[in-house]
Order: structure tokens, then sequence, then C-alpha cells
């Protein structure tokens, strides 16, 4: 019988996801069925009961249930612990497991697709809500010299700054706290673009060779890609590819295969670009 998956979210109608696993199954030769399930705003954990007892295996949780997706788990990964919030889902017998591959995808998609190494740079991370956090612990795996959170309500940064303090010297602020300062990676995880609003950054910030990655992703340049190219970073890049690898590495938790990301990520840009 075909195993079930599926996404969970509200709105979830352009999701990405289903195209994006049928790619990977495709690949992988896996016989499994992907779907978009539009939950309601008040009852996402009934909508996972039903998607169970209906015989799902697994599922994809996005925008706004992440943190909730966390508290209906029995079990959770380190990494979705640390990010207090799960974007996959596992339906082993009776048991809901949680991770999060959020943080896995934009590594990989950085290391891997865009050849950057992030151990010994400078990283700056813009944004300290959900999709921030997320990441933080992933990024610190990598060994950068150093990891700045900006925000702008500093005191959000900071107390991210504190709670990952065990895993490396963290610093933080608001935006015009990265005055004077040079970073070789900077990645946008604040959700300003969405409002179509810009962020107020000084000028200067983006070192020699720099990377600007912002985790948005749309059909033309997103306004921080464009602010980052006005003051010099050296290559850019946008969320598509982090879509494509955390779905990936949901596959791999789910099938025990890993697909390969960049034939699909290929694309999906040619899609978004049309
Ligand atoms: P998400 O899950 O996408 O991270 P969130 O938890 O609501 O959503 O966090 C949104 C992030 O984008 C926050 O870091 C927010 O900054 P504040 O904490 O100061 O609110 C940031 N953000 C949203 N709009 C912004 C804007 N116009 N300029 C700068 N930062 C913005």
């Amino acid at each position: 019988m075909t195993d079930r998956y599926c996404v969970f979210g509200n709105p979830v109608a352009h999701s990405r996801s289903p195209a994006i696993h049928a790619r990977f199954a495709a690949q992988c030769h896996q016989d499994l069925s992907y779907e978009a399930i539009l939950a309601p705003l008040d009852g996402f954990a009934a909508a996972v009961g039903d998607f169970v007892a209906g015989g799902g295996k697994g599922a994809n949780v996005t925008l706004p249930f992440k943190e909730e997706a966390f508290a209906l788990c029995i079990r959770r990964s380190a990494r979705a612990e640390q990010a207090r919030a799960v974007n996959t889902l596992a339906f082993v017998g009776n048991e809901i497991i949680g991770d999060n591959t959020d943080g896995a995808g934009l590594v990989r998609d950085i290391e891997v697709n865009l050849g950057f190494a992030l151990a010994g740079k400078r990283a700056l991370l813009l944004g300290a809500g959900g999709a921030g956090r997320g990441v933080i612990a992933p990024l610190l795996a990598c060994r950068p010299q150093s990891l700045f959170i900006a925000n702008r309500s500093a005191s959000k940064a900071e107390a991210l700054a504190r709670q990952f303090a065990d895993l490396a010297a963290v610093d933080a602020g608001d935006f015009a706290k990265t005055a004077g300062r040079q970073f070789d990676a900077v990645i946008n995880a604040t959700s300003a673009s969405l409002a179509g609003e810009a962020l107020l950054l000084p000028t200067g910030i983006f070192a020699a060779g720099s990377l600007a990655y912002d985790m948005m992703y749309g059909k033309g340049e997103t306004p921080f890609l464009a602010l980052a190219r006005a003051q010099g970073a050296a290559q850019l890049a946008d969320g598509l590819g982090m879509l494509v690898e955390q779905a990936a590495e949901a596959f791999l938790i789910w099938r025990g295969v890993r697909p390969d990301g960049a034939p699909v990520l290929a694309a999906l840009r040619e899609q978004l670009q049309a």
C-alpha cells in the first residue's frame, strides 16, 4: 500500500512541498503520496489525529503550527528541542516523533549547494523570531569564528544569545550595534520582506567575498538581497534551496534515503522564474 505523507499549514495552498516530495519519490523510487492539508487555526491536533487514523506515516508542519507540533510530540530530536519548534513529524506505532530539519536544510544549502564553508567565518543572523531560533544550533555546529544575532528589538536577540551561550560565544543586539563590524555570512531570518519592508542595516557590514542569504524567496530578488547587492555582498542566495534541503532531510527521516536536492532545486527555480 502507498504510504501517505502531507504538509499541514494555514494557509497551505501555495506550498511547494507536495511537488518537491513527488520529485524526491520518483528520484528514489519510493512508493508514497504527499498532499497539502489545510488545518483549521484551532484544529491542528485534530487534523493530525485524523491523518494518523487514516494511515498517515509522516508529515511536515509549516506556519503557524510549528510550536503546536512541538507540544504534540511524545519524543523530539535534540535539534527540535533547541529550536523549540517541529517541522517534521513521524508516526511510528502509537507515537508522534518530532524533528526540525530547517537548520540542517539551511546549512546544507549554504555549505553543499553554494559551496560556502561557514567554519572560521564571522556570521550575522538577522531576526530573533521562530525562524531565527530554529537555525542557530545548526549554524553553530559549523564552527563559525563568531555569531552575532541582530534583531529590531534587541532584547529578543539577547535572550537567544543567552539560550545558546553553552554552545558558543554569541553576541547580540539591535541592527545599529552591528555598525563598524564586518561579516562573511549575513543570513536574513526576519519576516520584514513579507511585509515589503526594508531592513535598516548599517552600511559596510558585508566583508569582501561575503555571502548574503535570505531565508525568504520569491520571483524576483528579495528586498534584503537587493540591499546586500547594493552594499557589495559577493554571493547572493534566497531560501529556495533551504526549502528543498529541509524537505530532503525530512525524506531521509521517513524513508532512510537522502534524495539529491540539486536537480529538484533547479526545476523549482525554473518554475519560479517562469
Ligand atoms: P518567524 O517565525 O518568521 O520568525 P516571528 O517569530 O513573528 O516569525 O519573527 C519575525 C521576525 O522578523 C522577528 O525577528 C521580527 O523582529 P522583532 O522581534 O523586532 O519584531 C522580524 N521583523 C518583522 N518585521 C520586521 C521589520 N519590518 N524590520 C525588522 N525586523 C522585522
